[in-house]
């Protein structure tokens, strides 16, 4: 019987640190008193050699990180804090690449915050040569866009 009660007590752990949502303020809780990572918005270029990868991002509260050129096998990061329910944050993105920068996608929702406020969060977008990949969280979600090409 201890025994059920002791197995019951640890799957309740387990289930409580797998939903638990740390932000700032509570900290206190031991299961968030690491803090809260920062959310990481990640753009990579895997395009052919020598592509240069030109992204530009913004948010819903007018916050605009501004033009970036990213080369083959690097990446660009934007490190961000959610904000729960109410204000919830939602980036988007320009992406654009070629010899006349004639490859073009926005990505709508390159992060979209949930209702309560996580920590941690990587939402990584992989330009490759026949479109877009996401990756979310480290897991691979396959290509989400192909490039839209510009009339020249
Ligand atoms: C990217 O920059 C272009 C040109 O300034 C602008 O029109 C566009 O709204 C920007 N897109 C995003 C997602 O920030
Ligand atoms: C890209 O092309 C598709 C299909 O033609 C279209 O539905 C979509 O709106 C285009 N995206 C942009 C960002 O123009």
């Amino acid at each position: 019987m201890n025994y059920l009660i002791f197995m019951l007590a640890i799957a309740m752990c387990f289930g409580l640190n797998e939903g638990i949502v740390c932000n700032i303020d509570n900290r206190h809780l031991p299961q968030c008193n690491v803090g809260c990572l920062m959310n990481t918005l990640e753009i990579q270029n895997k395009l052919n050699p020598n592509s240069i990868l030109k992204v530009n991002c913004s948010s819903n509260k007018n916050e605009d990180d501004g033009l970036h050129e990213v080369k083959v096998n690097d990446k660009y990061q934007i490190f961000l804090r959610e904000r729960g329910l109410g204000s919830r944050i939602v980036w988007r993105c320009l992406l654009r690449h070629g010899h006349k920068v004639e490859n073009f996608q926005i990505i709508w929702r390159a992060y979209r915050g949930a209702s309560g406020s996580r920590c941690g969060q990587k939402r990584s977008w992989i330009a490759r040569v026949d479109g877009i990949y996401l990756e979310k969280d480290s897991k691979a979600k396959g290509l989400q866009y192909h490039w839209n090409v510009t009339k020249q």
